[in-house]
């Protein structure tokens, strides 16, 4: 069974997702450039699986150092995790994902970014407890 972590970025209320991108998009400051930056060198070298709108807002150049895979609700969770053997795989969500894979997420990294605007899709606390009966 693979290493599977999460990386993602909310706002301060848990805002993730606005008109299927993130809330913040255009913000120029520093500290939203430097979370993709993050999020880019952090999975560099590991898979990371989305769905099919989180996969599609990935650039094209980040297909070059990660392995990207979409998946499909059809998929099964655990044949799909086990397909990868003992890589590090990232869940790039979005939340129907999360709600899934939750259970079989190790690493949960965070980063809270300084964003009170509006959003349409939330970050969900009880992800992060839904591991316990499948740690290893
Ligand atoms: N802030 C962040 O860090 C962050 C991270 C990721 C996403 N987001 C935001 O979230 C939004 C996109 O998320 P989204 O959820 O709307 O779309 P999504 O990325 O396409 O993910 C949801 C879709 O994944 C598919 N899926 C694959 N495996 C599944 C499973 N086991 N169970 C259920 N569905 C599964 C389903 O599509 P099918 O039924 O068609 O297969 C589902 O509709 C965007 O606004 C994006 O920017 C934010």
């Amino acid at each position: 069974m693979p290493d599977v972590r999460v990386i993602c970025a909310i706002g301060r209320s848990g805002q993730l997702g606005l008109d299927g991108g993130m809330p913040w998009e255009g913000c120029p400051e520093r500290v939203y450039t430097e979370d993709v930056e993050r999020f880019f060198e952090i999975t560099r070298g590991h898979v990371l699986i989305a769905g099919p709108k989180t996969v599609a807002s990935f650039p094209y150049f980040a297909r070059k150092d990660r392995t990207i895979v979409e998946i499909r609700s059809a998929d099964d969770p655990q044949t799909v995790l086990e397909s990868f053997g003992e890589r590090v795989v990232y869940i790039g969500g979005g939340p129907a994902v999360w709600d899934v894979y939750a259970r079989y997420v190790r690493h949960w990294d965070i980063n809270t970014l300084p964003y009170d605007g509006a959003a349409d899709t939330w970050f969900d606390p009880a992800w992060l407890l839904a591991g316990g009966t499948t740690q290893r």
